[in-house]
C-alpha cells in the first residue's frame, strides 16, 4: 500500500467514510481504491468472531471457539510466559480465520469488588497489569495480529458507564489507573487502543485531547489506531480533532456528514482527518500485508486452556493437608457448579466455547469413589430442601465434601455493577448444613471478583478457581487430586467485607460523577497501609510443598539515574515439585509525600524440584521507585532511604534490606508570596537566605517571650506560615516581601 499516495487520491467524502466502521465489527471497504476492510472480533479470553451477522453485537451467536481462562484468573498465575504463550495462540487463532484485531485486553484497575466486568479485569495493581498485558500483546502480535488495549481509560464501574464523569487526580490517575497502560503501550505497542465511555475531568475518552495527543501520542509514542469503543462517541469532528481516529460501530453515514461539513466550515483541519486516515490505513496494510496461514485447532487449544487455567487455580485454605485428595477417599461433589461450571461471564466477551468440562464429567478419571449431587442450582439463588436433603445425604457417606460454589451469571456481567459482595443465601446456608456433619469440607469458588466467605474458619480447605475457561472442570479436579501442584496467587485482595474497601463510601456514581476520592490507596495500597485484617491478601496462595526464602543481596545504594539489581535465593524444602511466585515490594522512608507503606515492583514465577535452589533476580530502576509529582510534571523519587521487600504475599515479607537513593533533584517550592516559610526551610538552596532573612521576624512573631519552649514553638508554627502573613504578625513592609521575593527566585 502506497498511504500518501492513497490519501493524496482520496476525497473528503471518502476520508470520512473511511473513519468509522462499516457495521458492527469491519472497516469500510473502499473498492475504487483498492482498500480492503479488516475484521476484528471480541476476546481476549477466546474469539468472539460474528462471521454471518455483522450488524449486530450478537452476544451469543459467535464462531464455535476456545474459551481460556478470563483475566480473572489468568492474572493470578502472574505468569508473563503463560501471558505470552496465551496471545501467541489466540494470534494464531486469528490468522486463520481472518482476524485483524482482537479487541483486548482490558486493564481497567479493579477499584471495587462490585464492578461487573472485574472478571474481565487483570489486577488492582498496576504493576501487575502492565506486566501482564505487555506480555499478552507481544504473543499476539507475534503473529502479525494486532489487539486493541482497553477501556482507555478511568472506567472501572459499569453503573452509567456511557456517561459518568470519572473525577480524578492527576497523580492518581498516573499512578494507578494509567501506568498499566503507559507501559503496555511502550514495550508492547499495541496496533490500536480503545477509548473508553465515560468521562475524564469533564471530558469523554473519545474527544479528550489531552488524554488522546498529549499523553497517548505525544508523552508516550503511540503511533496506531485510537478506535472509540462501542457507541462511545459524542461529538465526531471534536473526536478526530482529539485523536480518535475509529469510530465503532458504523454510523451509518451520519457522522461523515458532520465531518465533511467541519472541515469545510474550517472547524475540523484537513490534516486532523488526514492523520486518522492515515493512521487507520497503516493499521490494515499491517495485517493485510503479513497474513499467513493457520489452522484453528480447537482440540488442542483446549488443552492449552486446561493447562492455562492449572498455573491459575489459587489455593487459599488447606487445613491438615486436608488436600490432595486421594482416589481412596469417598468424595460428594455438590452444587450446581460441579456439573455446569461458570466459566466465563456475561457481555461482550461471552465465548462461544468449544468444549466445557465439567468436574462431574471427568470424575471418574480420578477414582471411582466419587458422587455427585447438586444441591443447589448454578444459576439462581433458590434454597431448594429436597435438593439440601439429598446433598446431606451423599455427604453424610463420604470421607470428604467438596462443595462447587460461585456467583451465577446473573450475578456479575459487563453492563451492570453487582449490588453486594455475598454468594447467593442457598449456598451459604447449604455449606453451613455440610459443616454441622463435622466432615471436612472443600470449597471450589467459581467467581470473577472477591466474595464474602462466612464459612472461611470453618471450611477445611477453599479453591479459588475464578472463571477458569472450558477446561475449568478438568483443571479444578487436577489441583484437589494433586495432579498439579497449585500455584496461583492472588491479583487482588479479598476483603473481610464491602464496607472495608477504600472505594465505598464513592461506589458506583453520585449525581453522575466518580469521586475517586481514595487517590492512589487502592487495594492493598489501603489496606497495608491501614493495617486492616483481610480474608486474603493480595499475592496470596498456597501450594502442596514449601519455600524457604534466603541470601536477599541489595546493594546499599542506587544512583536515581541507573539501575540496580536485587537477587534472592529460593528453595523447595518439601517433597514435591511446584511453583512459587516471588514478590518485590518498595517502601518509601523519605516522607516526600503520602505514600501506600509499599508497592508492588517486581514478580517472578520460578518452578523447583524438591531440595532445589534458584536464584532469582529484579531490576529496579527509577520507576520502581517513583511517584508522580504535579508540581515537577515528572516521575520523581526523593534522595534517602527505601526499603526492598521480598515477600510470599504483601503480608507475608520474608526478607527485607535498605537501599539508598542518590543523584536525585530536590522538589523545589513555587516562590511566590503564598509559600511557607517551612517549604524554603526544607529546601536546601534556599535555607541558609530563609533562616537570615527571616530571623528578624521570628524575634519579632514571638515578641521577646522568656518562656523555654517558645522558640521552638515560634518556629514550629511560622512553618507553615505563608511569607506574605509576616506583612501581618512581624511587620514585614510589601517592598521588603518583594526583595526577599526576588532574592529568592535566583536561589531556586
Ligand atoms: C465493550 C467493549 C467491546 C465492545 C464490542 C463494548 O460494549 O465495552 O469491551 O469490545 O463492546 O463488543
Amino acid at each position: 500500500m502506497e498511504i500518501k499516495k492513497l490519501l493524496s487520491e482520496m476525497t473528503l467524502e471518502e476520508k470520512a467514510s473511511l473513519v468509522s466502521g462499516n457495521d458492527m465489527w469491519t472497516t469500510k471497504t473502499l473498492e475504487r481504491l483498492n482498500i480492503p476492510g479488516i475484521f476484528m472480533c471480541d476476546g481476549p479470553h477466546g474469539l468472539r468472531k460474528l462471521e454471518n451477522d455483522t450488524e449486530h453485537v450478537g452476544m451469543y451467536d459467535s464462531i464455535d471457539a476456545v474459551c481460556f481462562p478470563t483475566a480473572c484468573a489468568t492474572a493470578s498465575s502472574f505468569d508473563r510466559k503463560l501471558m505470552n504463550d496465551l496471545g501467541v495462540t489466540l494470534g494464531k487463532e486469528c490468522q486463520a480465520v481472518d482476524v485483524s484485531t482482537i479487541l483486548g485486553p482490558a486493564i481497567n484497575i479493579k477499584r471495587s469488588p462490585l464492578c461487573g466486568r472485574n472478571f474481565e479485569y487483570i489486577s488492582e495493581d498496576p504493576y501487575l497489569t502492565g506486566e501482564l498485558a505487555t506480555s499478552y500483546i507481544n504473543g499476539v502480535q507475534s503473529q502479525n495480529v494486532g489487539t486493541s488495549l482497553k477501556h482507555f481509560a478511568a472506567n472501572s464501574q459499569e453503573t452509567e458507564r456511557m456517561y459518568a464523569d470519572s473525577i480524578i487526580d492527576e497523580r492518581t490517575l498516573r499512578e494507578i489507573y494509567l501506568s498499566a497502560f503507559e507501559n503496555a503501550v511502550k514495550n508492547s505497542k499495541p496496533w490500536t487502543i480503545m477509548a473508553s465511555y465515560n468521562r475524564i475531568n469533564g471530558e469523554y475518552s473519545s474527544e479528550n485531547d489531552w488524554l488522546l495527543n498529549k499523553l497517548l501520542r505525544d508523552e508516550w509514542g503511540f503511533d496506531g489506531v485510537v478506535m472509540s469503543d462501542w457507541g462511545a462517541v459524542s461529538k465526531r469532528p471534536k473526536g478526530i480533532a482529539s485523536g480518535l481516529d475509529l469510530e465503532m460501530p458504523g454510523c451509518r453515514g451520519l457522522n461523515d456528514k458532520l465531518i465533511i461539513e467541519a472541515v469545510n466550515n474550517g472547524e475540523l483541519p484537513m490534516e486532523k482527518l488526514d492523520t486518522a486516515v492515515e493512521n487507520i490505513l497503516k493499521w490494515i496494510e499491517k495485517f493485510i500485508e503479513h497474513r499467513h496461514k493457520e489452522t484453528f485447532d480447537r482440540d488442542k487449544d483446549h488443552i492449552a486452556a486446561v493447562r492455562a487455567e492449572e498455573e491459575c487455580i489459587v489455593l487459599l485454605k488447606n487445613e491438615n493437608n486436608t488436600l490432595p485428595l486421594s482416589s481412596s477417599e469417598k468424595i460428594a461433589l455438590i452444587g450446581g457448579f460441579a456439573a455446569n461450571p461458570r466459566y466465563q461471564g456475561g457481555g461482550s466477551s461471552h465465548i462461544n466455547a468449544h468444549n466445557v468440562v465439567s468436574a462431574v464429567s471427568v470424575k471418574d478419571n480420578y477414582s471411582d469413589k466419587i458422587t455427585y449431587s447438586q444441591g443447589f442450582s448454578h444459576e439462581e439463588d433458590v434454597t431448594d430442601e429436597a435438593l439440601f436433603e439429598e446433598a446431606c445425604k451423599a455427604a453424610s457417606e463420604a470421607d470428604k465434601i467438596v462443595v462447587f460454589a460461585g456467583l451465577p451469571d446473573v450475578f456479575e456481567s459487563e453492563g451492570y455493577d453487582r449490588k453486594h459482595m455475598g454468594l447467593p443465601d442457598s449456598q451459604n446456608k447449604l455449606i453451613e448444613k455440610l459443616l454441622g456433619l463435622c466432615k471436612p469440607v472443600i470449597v471450589v469458588l467459581h467467581n470473577g471478583s472477591p466474595v464474602e466467605m462466612p464459612w472461611a474458619d470453618k471450611v477445611n480447605a477453599i479453591v479459588e478457581a475464578y472463571l477458569g475457561g472450558e477446561g475449568v472442570g478438568e483443571a479444578a479436579m487436577n489441583i484437589l487430586y494433586g495432579n498439579v501442584n497449585p500455584s496461583g496467587k492472588l491479583a487482588e485482595t479479598f476483603p473481610l467485607k464491602l464496607e472495608h474497601n477504600p472505594s465505598y463510601l464513592n461506589f458506583p456514581v453520585a449525581n453522575h460523577k466518580v469521586f475517586y476520592g481514595e487517590g492512589v490507596f487502592v487495594g492493598y495500597r489501603y489496606y497495608d497501609t491501614k493495617k486492616m485484617d483481610v480474608l486474603f491478601p493480595f499475592g496470596y496462595g498456597l501450594s502442596y510443598t514449601t519455600f524457604e526464602y534466603s541470601n536477599l543481596n541489595v546493594s546499599s545504594t542506587m544512583d536515581i539515574n541507573e539501575t540496580t539489581t536485587v537477587t534472592v535465593d529460593i528453595t523447595n524444602t518439601g517433597s514435591i515439585a511446584g511453583k512459587e511466585i516471588v514478590q518485590l515490594y518498595i517502601s518509601d522512608n523519605t516522607d516526600s509525600t503520602n505514600r501506600p507503606v509499599h508497592e508492588l515492583k517486581g514478580f517472578e514465577k520460578v518452578s523447583l524440584e524438591p531440595g532445589e535452589t534458584k536464584t532469582v533476580s529484579f531490576i529496579l530502576d527509577k520507576r520502581s521507585f517513583a511517584w508522580y509529582s504535579t508540581r515537577l510534571k515528572d516521575w520523581f523519587a526523593a534522595n534517602g532511604s527505601y526499603t526492598i521487600e521480598i515477600g510470599k504475599s504483601s503480608r507475608d515479607i520474608q526478607l527485607t534490606a535498605e537501599i539508598k537513593i542518590t543523584g536525585s533533584i530536590q522538589i523545589p517550592p513555587v516562590i511566590d508570596q503564598d509559600v511557607q516559610l517551612g517549604e524554603l526551610l526544607a529546601y536546601d538552596k534556599t535555607r541558609e537566605y530563609t533562616e537570615k532573612a527571616f530571623e528578624h521576624s521570628a524575634t519579632q512573631f514571638s515578641d521577646g517571650d522568656s518562656d523555654d519552649d517558645a522558640p521552638e514553638m515560634t518556629r514550629a508554627m511560622l512553618e507553615y506560615m505563608p511569607i506574605r502573613t509576616l506583612r501581618s504578625f512581624a511587620g514585614l513592609s510589601n517592598e521588603s516581601i518583594s526583595e526577599i521575593l526576588s532574592e529568592l527566585r535566583k536561589l531556586v
